[in-house]
């Protein structure tokens, strides 16, 4: 039997709603036939992006949504994506030379899904393939007032008088691989000619540094050595980690599903080690992490296009064990995370969301962002799980408190046992009973599909707390009182 101790005088800090947000890329089937599906599409839409989809997005509060990419970013002319006559360029992340990308979503198409679904967008900027000042003409058109500089008046005359809000500005993606393929050192001298271009435009948006791929902490190392100092306009440190694969995507093993959960929690020991070296180089206080690409990444091909789509893949209830785990472990970590942003959005890696034609599904990674939705803006509490039987606990946990009302997120790792455990409390009285929201299949391997679309769903539960809860095993528990 465990205890799941909750410590309510021991506050880690706020959780930003950011590190519940999402990302969208101009990759595979993420936008076309995804969120977007036209204006004159026979499928109901809103300003062309897909209904029900923005519906259900809008349902678990998308904080924040990061565009255009990804790597299709740093080979991304903004210019293309304005006006009527759009150009065709080719775009790399569409497989098979089958569809090219034809701007049909641009800046004011984008803006506008992100007013439907209540998120603030996040941009990321090509510092592979433009200029600083090219960035820099970007957010003038976008955050100049109205009337005050010509670009302003073009994205009037585009159909928008008043500035966008856009806060968050990436400068650059994966610099070290797909993003030019530079050495730490150099992209910190050229993190420091954008940053600069781009605080002439606006002095509040945030600027994003391009951070480490995994446990690069050489790259860590030396970027902050480049920009640490009295100057560091930067607001934020843009890693990236995914957790990849350990067998089929779907008919994997017990000892598989294990070897993904370790990858996963991998993420712990990344936060800690990159944040010690943001610490000691003292840019702590400028420089929080900013998780803009985490997930599985599973080889592609089993999605509903069967490998149509780049990247699109199926999502059992072990990516929904991935997503809660992580997200404990952002909870827990919120005195140093800012923002983080599950990749991606629809028919793509670690997805909350498949879709084609008439067709759209949620994933199990949706349901678990749905009972997690109130962690958002909340103070995460300490929490620690005592085990009298065991070293290791298989139970994933986080807790926090707002407006007087507490959330505890609870995972059970384990593929083997169903656990039980007892809630207990420092600083506070427990209610005798709790409502709580259980996403389980007794089938670790169960998805949703187009032809099955609710074979894993949440159940509600009233818990008695005065006796021992039972949460299944690969199950996610999301209880209030
Ligand atoms: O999310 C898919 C790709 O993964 C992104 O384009 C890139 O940033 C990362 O390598």
């Amino acid at each position: 039997m465990k205890t799941v101790y909750l410590i309510y005088p021991k506050k880690v800090g706020t959780i930003a709603p950011e590190i519940y947000g999402h990302f969208s890329e101009h990759i595979g089937g993420v936008f076309y036939d995804g969120l977007w599906v036209g204006k004159d599409s026979s499928i109901p839409n809103i300003d062309g992006f897909r209904k029900d989809l923005i519906e259900k997005l809008k349902a678990i509060n998308p904080p924040v949504l990061r565009w255009p990419g990804g790597c299709f970013a740093e080979t991304y002319d903004w210019r293309d994506g304005i006006g009527k006559d759009r150009p065709v360029r080719r775009n790399w992340w569409t497989p098979n030379d089958k569809r090219q990308e034809d701007n049909s979503v641009g800046t004011h198409e984008f803006v506008r899904l992100c007013e439907l679904i209540g998120a603030k967008p996040y941009f990321a900027a090509n510092m592979t393939a433009t200029t600083p000042l090219h960035i820099r003409n970007w957010m003038d058109y976008c955050l100049s007032a109205q009337g005050s500089t010509t670009l302003a008046k073009e994205r009037e005359e585009n159909g928008s008088p008043d500035p966008f809000d856009i806060p968050f500005w990436g400068v650059g993606n994966e610099n070290w691989g797909g993003g030019g393929n530079m050495r730490p050192e150099y992209y910190a001298d050229e993190y420091r000619r954008y940053a600069t271009l781009m605080d002439n435009v606006s002095q509040t948006a945030e600027l994003f540094v391009c951070g480490s791929n995994a446990d690069d902490y050489n790259w860590t190392h030396g970027v902050m050595q480049g920009i640490a100092g009295s100057w560091s306009r930067t607001n934020g440190f843009a890693m990236h980690y995914y957790c990849g694969y350990a067998g089929d995507v779907t008919a994997f093993t017990e000892d598989e599903w294990d070897q993904q959960l370790v990858q996963a929690n991998k993420m712990e020991e990344i936060i800690k080690r990159n944040w010690a070296i943001i610490s000691a180089h003292n840019m702590q206080d400028k420089c929080k992490l900013v998780v803009d690409e985490w997930g599985c990444w599973h080889p592609d091909g089993s999605g509903p296009s069967k490998g149509y789509n780049l990247f699109e893949q199926q999502s059992t209830m072990r990516d929904g064990m991935v997503a809660a785990l992580t997200l404990n472990i952002f909870n827990n970590h919120c005195d140093k995370v800012k923002m983080a942003n599950v990749a991606q959005l629809v028919n793509n890696l670690h997805c909350l969301f498949l879709a084609g034609g008439e067709n759209m599904i949620v994933t199990p990674t949706y349901h678990v962002f749905d009972l997690y939705k109130d962690h958002q803006g909340a103070d995460c509490i300490e929490s620690i799980v005592t085990d009298n039987d065991t070293l290791n606990s298989s139970l994933s946990v986080s807790a926090s408190v707002k407006d007087g009302k507490t959330l505890v997120t609870i995972a059970n790792l384990s593929c083997r046992e169903d656990i039980d455990f007892e809630l207990a409390a420092a600083g506070m009285t427990l209610p005798a009973s709790a409502k709580a929201k259980l996403l389980y299949n007794e089938d670790m391997h169960a998805h949703n599909s187009f032809e099955n679309p609710d074979a894993v769903k949440v159940t509600d539960l009233d818990l008695d707390l005065s006796k021992p809860v039972m949460i299944p095993k690969t199950a996610v528990m999301a209880i209030t009182f």
